[in-house]
């Protein structure tokens, strides 16, 4: 039925409408309304959607100019990156994935999208699912980290999480892979660099969170800004429509990243803007957004032949099924007297201060450091992002508001009281200057324990932040030092949008707790956590290096021909560090211990086709209850072409009572077993596959089965 009103639509829409449709501008980002002349193009049909246009009553006035003064009367649609909250801002994409939570990403993203469609919002540019191995690349920071499995889990998550089963609903938005594709492999790690990766890489790595996506339902991509093996994303026929459309059937709609089909003239693939949008057209782009360059060439394209009107049809099909499946022909306006109830609604601050608790993973607790002690009646909190609202969001605030914001200074006040708190910053983010060094030590000896809240400004991270160290930002680990030398207890609590170098405080501090940056609720969250409130479960989604030269560094390297020997010097090493990172993937501790044991693997052997189940047993061997998260990795021993040393295939977040055990079980299938062989064909092999049940990726119960022919 709809794609007989598309017909209709397209048989009655002139040549400059259609283009119209394919067209996005950038309203007023402060206000969220368009500008006079964006309403002048709405009026004559030059117009399809805006991003950053938001507000009940600003989008409202826009679809009326669309609706009743304009002789098309298509609505207008409203995209926004709403990628970590609307006005509620959530813990960072990185922080949500190391709750190994995917209820809690998919939560958070359907309260992001409740807000964002009450303020007129109907389609997010999220989920992000660029897997990466470089933390030089700022865009980690709204991805899921390193591993393809970990990030098909979320990916899949946050899509159902936007747009539950009907994105029509006024409760729902429709939601983004992006960016398509690889952009996480830019080279160095320095944000829309090249990309050079084989088809291997592309399909066992970049493809699958991509994949999930589509499978979970997802109504949109956005391409990426990079090339990928000499032809940039928006340009690429290969991935835009012989993996996209003929491979995977996706009927949804392309939109180009923001100018990125006006930079296929700068990557030297087109010589004008005409140019550029005939390959970006042709490859099967649809929505351009922001430059101009198919409204401004499309109708000359055609007139010349370099363009088919079927082509341009194509698109605007795309354009017009998200506007129908969003359900902007029966109800284009949102109820503007429900705005503000639902961007205030407590329940989603309680979601917020849960969920960052539940993200948070505890580096580094020696001798019981945390949780501190119940009679603190004294405590000093310290450092550049103790106190700093803008910093504990990070980056991609959507329509947050600083303001909102709980500090770690905060949180300790609301449980301590003014008098309890003893607050000195030290210096900035970017800590240029060690002139407040002074305060904050007294501050420190002045009280029975210090929290030192250290870490990067919320701008170092995120698009076009990249990072060549990875070091803590200018003099923070002097100032850290500084408070070390008091011989005080403290804690340190990180803020950040990647991991970083910590080599110092990994051996000197006495605890260390990854909060990353977790948004509206960030104070009451880490006090949760350090007063104990909240036992830390987090896990890294991310290995953090012990240097920069070991980037890219990642759990489930490939074995090479002459793994690592220390009694043979030509293996596969460094001279100057160890192969091994800082804390590695999956790691993260508790305020209480677990045991792992009893496992079995049965059948202890398959035919290609058949299934394996894993069984092991957790149990909280401590005093308190906590949350671990027991992972399930998989290795091909022998096979037609080279697999990693191990690579995640389950993973379960479970919550036990002091001496409460639980069994888990895990299935493994053809889709956890299979490679691509040489020929390109997705096998399973025979021979013999080792797994491990373990709370890392290092170490674990190890088992076998083997899979014959
Ligand atoms: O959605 C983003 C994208 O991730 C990066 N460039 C800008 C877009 C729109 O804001």
């Amino acid at each position: 039925e709809i794609e007989a009103q598309i017909d209709d639509w397209l048989s009655r829409m002139t040549l400059e409408q259609k283009l119209g449709q394919l067209q996005q501008l950038d309203a007023d980002f402060p206000t969220g309304r368009l500008r006079e002349d964006q309403l002048q193009m709405v009026r004559e049909g030059r117009l399809g959607s805006t991003l950053n246009g938001r507000g009940a009553a600003a989008t409202n006035a826009a679809q009326r100019v669309a609706l009743e003064e304009s002789s098309l009367r298509i609505p207008l649609l409203f995209g926004f990156d709403v990628i970590h909250g609307y006005r509620t801002v959530f813990p960072v994409p990185l922080a949500e994935a190391s709750s190994w939570d995917p209820a809690a990403a998919e939560r958070s993203a359907a309260i992001a999208a409740r807000e964002a469609r009450a303020a007129g919002v109907h389609w997010t540019f999220a989920p992000m699912v660029d897997v990466t191995r470089d933390p030089r690349w700022g865009r980690i920071v709204e991805g899921a980290g390193e591993d393809v499995f970990l990030g098909s889990v979320f990916s899949a998550a946050r899509v159902r999480g936007f747009q539950g089963d009907d994105y029509s609903r006024p409760d729902r938005v429709a939601a983004t892979a992006k960016h398509w594709v690889a952009y996480g492999g830019a080279e160095a790690g320095r944000d829309y660099n090249t990309v050079d990766t084989s088809e291997r890489r592309l399909r066992e790595f970049y493809f699958p969170p991509f994949r999930a996506a589509v499978d979970a339902g997802v109504a949109t991509f956005m391409t990426s800004f990079n090339e990928i093996n000499g032809v940039p994303a928006t340009a690429n026929p290969f991935v835009l429509r012989d993996v996209l459309r003929d491979e995977w059937s996706f009927d949804g709609t392309v939109i180009s990243d923001y100018t990125a089909v006006r930079e296929l003239i700068a990557h030297g693939v087109a010589a004008d803007d005409a140019d550029a949008a005939q390959l970006a057209l042709n490859a099967g782009t649809d929505i351009e957004m922001v430059s101009r360059t198919f409204a401004e060439n499309g109708a000359r394209l055609v007139a010349d032949g370099r363009l088919s009107e079927a082509t341009i049809d194509e698109a605007v099909r795309h354009v017009l099924r998200l506007k129908y499946r969003l359900g902007l022909f029966d109800r284009p306006y949102v109820d503007e007297a429900a705005e503000a109830a639902v961007l205030s609604d407590p329940e989603h601050r309680r979601e917020a201060r849960r969920i960052a608790g539940r993200s948070m993973v505890l580096l580094k607790n020696d001798g019981g450091a945390l949780p501190l002690a119940d009679n603190l009646r004294r405590v000093a909190v310290v450092g550049p992002l103790a106190d700093s609202q803008v910093d504990m969001m990070g980056t991609w605030i959507g329509d947050g508001k600083e303001g909102d914001v709980v500090t770690v200074r905060d949180g300790f006040e609301q449980v301590l009281g003014r008098r309890g708190v003893r607050y000195a910053q030290g210096c900035d983010a970017e800590c240029r200057s060690s002139g407040g060094f002074g305060n904050a030590v007294a501050a420190v000896r002045g009280s029975q324990a210090a929290v030192v809240v250290l870490g990067e400004p919320w701008s170092w991270s995120g698009e076009a932040s990249s990072r060549s160290q990875l070091d803590l930002p200018g003099r923070q680990l002097q100032l850290l030092r500084a408070i070390h030398a008091t011989r005080k207890p403290y804690v340190v609590v990180l803020m950040n949008g990647r991991p970083l170098t910590i080599d110092w405080a990994a051996r000197n501090a006495p605890a260390i707790l990854e909060a990353w940056y977790p948004g509206t609720e960030a104070g009451n969250a880490v006090a949760d956590v350090l007063l104990g409130k909240v036992n830390p479960g987090g896990k890294l989604p991310v290995s953090f290096p012990r240097n920069v030269g070991q980037i890219p560094l990642h759990y489930d390297e490939k074995p090479t021909g002459r793994p690592f020997d220390p009694a043979n010097k030509y293996t596969s090493k460094y001279l100057d560090v160890d192969n091994s990172p800082q804390y590695p993937f999956g790691f993260g501790l508790s305020y209480t211990r677990f045991a792992l044991s009893g496992l079995t693997v049965t059948p202890d052997s398959i035919t290609p086709d058949g299934e394996v189940t894993v069984t092991a047993t957790v149990r909280n061997t401590g005093r308190r209850a906590g949350d671990e998260v027991v992972q399930l990795y998989v290795r091909d021993r022998v096979a037609s072409v080279t697999r990693p040393v191990r690579s995640l295939r389950g993973f379960e977040r479970v919550t036990l009572e002091p001496g409460q055990s639980r069994q888990l079980t895990f299935r493994l299938d053809r889709s956890d077993l299979e490679l691509i062989d040489r020929d390109g064909n997705p096998v399973v092999e025979p021979g013999a596959f080792t797994v491990w049940v373990s709370t890392s990726s290092v170490g674990g119960l190890e088992g076998s089965f083997s899979v014959t022919g």
